[in-house]
Formats: structure tokens, sequence, C-alpha cells
């Protein structure tokens, strides 16, 4: 049985919107009551199935797009309770010394700076927001890569473990200020980020995983809504596990 959740009358900021955690997240908080408003580039957007949902073509490393963004959302509905930073990108895998420069401040750029320049954008909004009693959150979508640092994916490693150092810095900042920051960190899941990485590299992943099979979008949406609900009170600067026994801490 699912669980459901209140969160009507909430504003939802997604990054990534339209893939496929993204996609999962969406469906779960739409499902709860809340306005998922999608961001995500725009050719990942006009492949929406349903154009009439709220959305925003934004590029995350894009400071003026996201403020941009962030103005729209302000304009239609008032206010911002929930950020979702969910965009992100790998690279071809390589060993650390061949990856090219350009690749590698890439990665950061998008799953790290990104998160940091929504952040910076939303998360005043959001204050005024929490001032009126209604409890914000963020979630933050790292990567059990993060943990670990896997072989051959030293800029993803990395620009996760970033995310997940700011997602404990921004806790601690807004632990008293109506907004709780969480990170997960899943394994690897069947999406378009992971379906094409060479069939001996899926094997490689799929081994590290004790449980024997691949992370389902939906899961990362069950826990991301938990996080986003009333139900999650007392936790915040915290890294959850998504990753079927690999990471035990
Ligand atoms: N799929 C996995 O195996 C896996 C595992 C752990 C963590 N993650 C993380 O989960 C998140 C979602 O990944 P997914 O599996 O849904 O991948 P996906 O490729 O299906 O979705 C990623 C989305 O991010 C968007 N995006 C990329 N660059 C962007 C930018 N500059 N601005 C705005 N949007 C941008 C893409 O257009 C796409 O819609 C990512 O941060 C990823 O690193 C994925």
């Amino acid at each position: 049985m699912t669980a459901q959740y209140d969160l009507s009358g909430r504003i939802a900021v997604v990054t990534g919107a339209a893939g496929g955690f993204g996609t999962a997240i969406v469906k779960r908080l739409t499902a709860a009551g809340a306005t998922p408003v999608l961001w995500d580039l725009p050719a990942a957007l006009e492949m929406l199935p349903d154009q009439d949902m709220p959305a925003h073509a934004v590029d995350v490393t894009d400071e003026a797009s996201v403020t941009e963004a962030a103005d729209a959302v302000i304009s239609r509905f008032g206010r911002i309770d929930i950020l979702i930073n969910n965009a992100g990108i790998v690279a071809d895998p390589m060993p650390t010394w061949d990856i090219p420069v350009a690749v590698f401040r890439r990665i950061l750029e998008v799953n790290l700076v990104g998160a940091f320049l929504v952040c910076r954008a939303l998360v005043p909004l959001m204050l005024k927001t929490a001032a009126t009693g209604h409890s914000g959150r963020i979630v933050n979508i790292a990567s059990v890569q993060a943990k670990e640092g896997m072989d051959k994916a030293a800029a993803y490693s990395a620009s996760k473990a970033g995310l997940i150092a700011l997602t404990k810095s921004l806790g601690k900042e807004l632990a008293t200020r109506g907004i709780l920051v969480n990170a997960i960190t899943p394994a690897a899941s069947m999406t378009a980020m992971s379906i094409d990485a060479p069939k001996d590299r899926l094997a490689d992943i799929l081994s590290r995983i004790p449980m024997g099979r691949f992370l389902e979008p939906d899961e990362v949406a069950a826990l991301t809504i938990w996080l986003c609900s009333d139900e999650c009170s007392f936790s915040t600067g915290a890294v959850f596990d998504l990753s079927g026994g690999r990471a035990t801490y």
C-alpha cells in the first residue's frame, strides 16, 4: 500500500523534472496534492507528454536563467515550499588522469554549482514562505558514488560528495528557520542517465548491490515525498541511503 501524505497547497520546484527520477518525483508530489513546477532544459521539457503542467525552461548552470525561473514561480504562485535539486549529468567512465578538464568542470558545474545556484536563488524566497508558518523542504539527489568514490567516475563522485557537504552546511544554516535540508544517495537505476552505459560497467555496478537489482525511480520518489512531508520533522543536513545495501553507512 502506498503511503499517503498531504502536501496540498505546497509549491514544489523540481529540477531535472523531465528525467527518470524527476518524473517519478513529480508524480508523487502531484498525488500528495502539491503543485510541482517542472524545471529542465528546453529540449527535455518538449518531450513531456503533459504540456499543461507548470514548467519553466531552466539551465541550472546559468544564474540568469535560474533567477528568471524563480521570479516566474513567485509571480504565478507567490510562494515556494519545496525544492528538489535533481538535475544531473554523468560522463563516460574513464580513469581520473584521462578526464578532459572541460568535462570535469562541466560535471561539477551541473551537479554541484547548479544546485548551489538554485539554492542561492530559492532559499530567500522559501524563507519568506516559511515565515508564514509553513515548514519548507529541500531534497538534494546525490549518489552512493559520493560516499564510496567510484572508479572511473571521479568528477561525478566528487560533484555528488560536494552536494552532500552543501546539504550539511545549508541544513545547519536553516535548522531553526523552518526549512529542512536533506540528501538522498541512490544506487544505479535504469533511467536515461544509466541505460546506455557499457554493459560490463552495468554488470559491475549491479554486482555491488547486495539486493541484486537496480533501484526503481519510484523508490527515489517514495523517500523524497517522505522527506518533504510533515512526518519528517527532526532530520536535517542528513544523508539517506537508497543503495540496496551497497552503502551500509
Ligand atoms: N539513474 C541513476 O542511476 C542515478 C543514481 C544516483 C543518482 N542519480 C542522480 O539522480 C538525478 C536524476 O537522474 P536521472 O536518473 O533521473 O537521470 P535523467 O538523465 O533521466 O534526468 C536528469 C535530468 O536532468 C536534466 N538536466 C541536465 N542538465 C541540466 C541543466 N544544466 N539544467 C537543468 N536540467 C538539467 C536533464 O535534462 C534530465 O531531464 C541526477 O542528479 C543523478 O545524478 C541517478
